[in-house]
Parts: structure tokens; sequence; C-alpha cells
């Protein structure tokens, strides 16, 4: 065990960049590195918050249900057991044998049905119930989840519900050390937290169930608690999967993300200043500009 955290300790810096690497989302080879996969199945954290939703509406038996992205069906295996009816929607080609198999493993295959494609462009041939998605990334910048369920959502029932249906995008000001050219990076060790200048406030709120916007353009007004010279934002999403049952960021999805400032600035405590948020979702934080104006 010794040696273990002699080893963390002496890859810190090492690591740094390595959640970023594992968790962006690339087109280029429909979708993530292996290891995201194991990250994610791992957290037993974000995976009970979906199992808490989908024991609140009794594990969704008997229900119609729609999943995209199912992954390596991490969240999937806990309500599959009880549905009548599951659409499953997965476009990594790399996942598909995986899926398959599972599925006829468990005896799940003649209530699924499994479709490898694009969940922007599926049409589902009857309304379901419950609409499911962990599309996510931090503001939803990397990630398909607001395009996805602005498009599966005609196809839920009126009083149907989706998982997750609320996300809460925060910032505050800091001051963060980046390495090469970096632009931002997910924290996986806390001593890479940056000094933070001021409180959390709040940059937008994406109601999945009405959301049609995509690019986001938002100035809000920090006070600063402390003085000192700001160069970043160190932003958090948090989610609301159904009410009452949330998910506020692990290491595997919507960690706490440092984002530089376009350029750096002064603040003086108890002084406020503005700041400009602008990005889209399903691009990348790279592309994204917070700048105090
Ligand atoms: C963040 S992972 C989550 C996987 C799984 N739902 C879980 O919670 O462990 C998102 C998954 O969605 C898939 N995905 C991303 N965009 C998609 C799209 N447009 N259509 C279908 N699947 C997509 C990715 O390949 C990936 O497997």
């Amino acid at each position: 065990m010794e040696k273990l955290i002699h080893d963390i300790i002496d890859n810190y810096q090492n690591l740094k960049y390595s959640l970023l690497k594992a968790q962006t989302f690339n087109q280029d080879h429909f979708g993530f590195p292996p290891v995201y996969y194991k990250i994610m199945e791992t957290d037993q954290v974000r995976v009970d918050a979906y199992k808490s939703a989908f024991l609140k509406y009794d594990n969704l038996k008997d229900k119609i249900v729609c999943e995209a992205g199912v992954g390596t069906l991490a969240l999937t295996q806990h309500f599959l057991p009880y549905v009548k009816k599951a659409y499953l929607i997965e476009n990594n080609p790399n996942l598909s044998d995986f899926i398959r198999e599972k599925l006829d493993e468990n005896g799940w295959a003649d209530k699924v049905e499994f479709i490898v494609g694009d969940a922007m462009k599926i049409e589902l041939p009857e309304p379901v119930d419950f609409l499911v998605g962990e599309l996510m990334s931090i503001f939803c910048a990397n990630e398909y989840q607001v395009q996805i369920f602005k498009h599966l959502r005609q196809f839920l029932k009126p009083d149907g519900k989706m998982f997750p249906d609320k996300i809460i995008n925060l910032a505050q000001l800091c001051y963060a050390h980046f390495e090469d050219n970096h632009k931002h990076y997910p924290l996986m060790f806390t001593r890479h937290q940056p000094e933070e200048l001021s409180q959390n406030e709040i940059i937008n709120i994406i109601d999945l169930r009405q959301e049609e916007e995509l690019t986001i353009d938002r100035e809000v007004e920090f006070t600063p608690l402390l003085s000192g010279t700001i160069n970043a934002v160190y932003i958090r999403s948090y989610v609301q999967i159904t009410e009452g049952i949330n998910f506020t960021g692990t290491d595997s999805l919507m960690p706490p993300t440092v984002v530089k400032l376009d350029a750096p600035a002064e603040v003086k405590a108890g002084s406020p200043v503005r700041l400009r948020a602008v990005f889209s979702y399903g691009t990348s934080l790279d592309q994204a500009s917070f700048q105090v104006v």
C-alpha cells in the first residue's frame, strides 16, 4: 500500500492532464478510449445516482424505455431486467459485439431493440415512458447531451420522464497553473485545484425538457472575496437526474474543471466584475471563451 501511495505521489504531475485525454469525446473514433469506460463503470457515485433515479420509479417496471449512448451497459443493466421494452442506442461500433453478447447472456435480447447509430438521427417507432442518457461532459461543452435529448424528447410520452432533466452550470473566478498549451483540465487530484477568489455563480441552467439554445453567450456579475490576479474560471455542473436525485460531479463525470480566461485580470475584494461566457454544446472547451468585460 505504501508503494502505491509513493507511485501516486511521484506521478501527480504526470497525471494532471490524463483525465482530460481519457474523457475527450473524439468523433474520429466514435467515442472514448477503453480506459474511460473503466473509469465510468467503477464510479459508484455516478452509477448509484442513476440507480436511485430508476428505483424512485420502481426500476422502470413494465415501462418502455429508450437509452441513448449505452456504452458498456453500466447504467442499462440496472433497469433492463424490469422493463417491458427497451430501445438501446450506441454509435461506437467497437462496443456492438460486447453489447449483443451481454444482451444474449442475460436473456434480455427479446425485449431489446439495439440500434447502432447516431441518437440525434434515430426515429423511434413508438412513444416511450422514459428517456435515459448519460452523454454528459462539463457544461455539456464536449458531448451531445443537449442535442440528443432535444431530438429524442419528441418520442417521450407527455407524462414521460427523462434522466437527467436539468443541468446547472456554475463558475468561480480563480488563478491556476497551466502547462504547455493546455487551456483547460478536469481535476483528478485536489492539489491541482486552483486558488479560488470568488464564490460560485450560475452561468446557465439547462432544462433538458425544453432547451432550444445550443450556443450560450452570457454575462454574469461576480463580487470577488479576495483581491489578486485571476487567469481562469473553475467550472462545475450540477446534474438533477430527476427531482430529488442529484449528481454534482466526480472524476468520471462532470469533474470540476479549470478553464483559462482569454486574458488575465486584476480583481479587488468587494468590487464587482463582469464575466462573459461563450460556449457551444457538443464542441470543445478549447473553443469556449471566458473573459472579464
Ligand atoms: C459518457 S459515455 C456513457 C456510457 C454509459 N451510458 C455509462 O453511463 O456508462 C457516452 C456514450 O455515448 C455514446 N455516444 C456519444 N454520442 C452518441 C450519439 N450521437 N449517438 C449514440 N451514442 C453516442 C459514446 O460512444 C459513449 O459510449
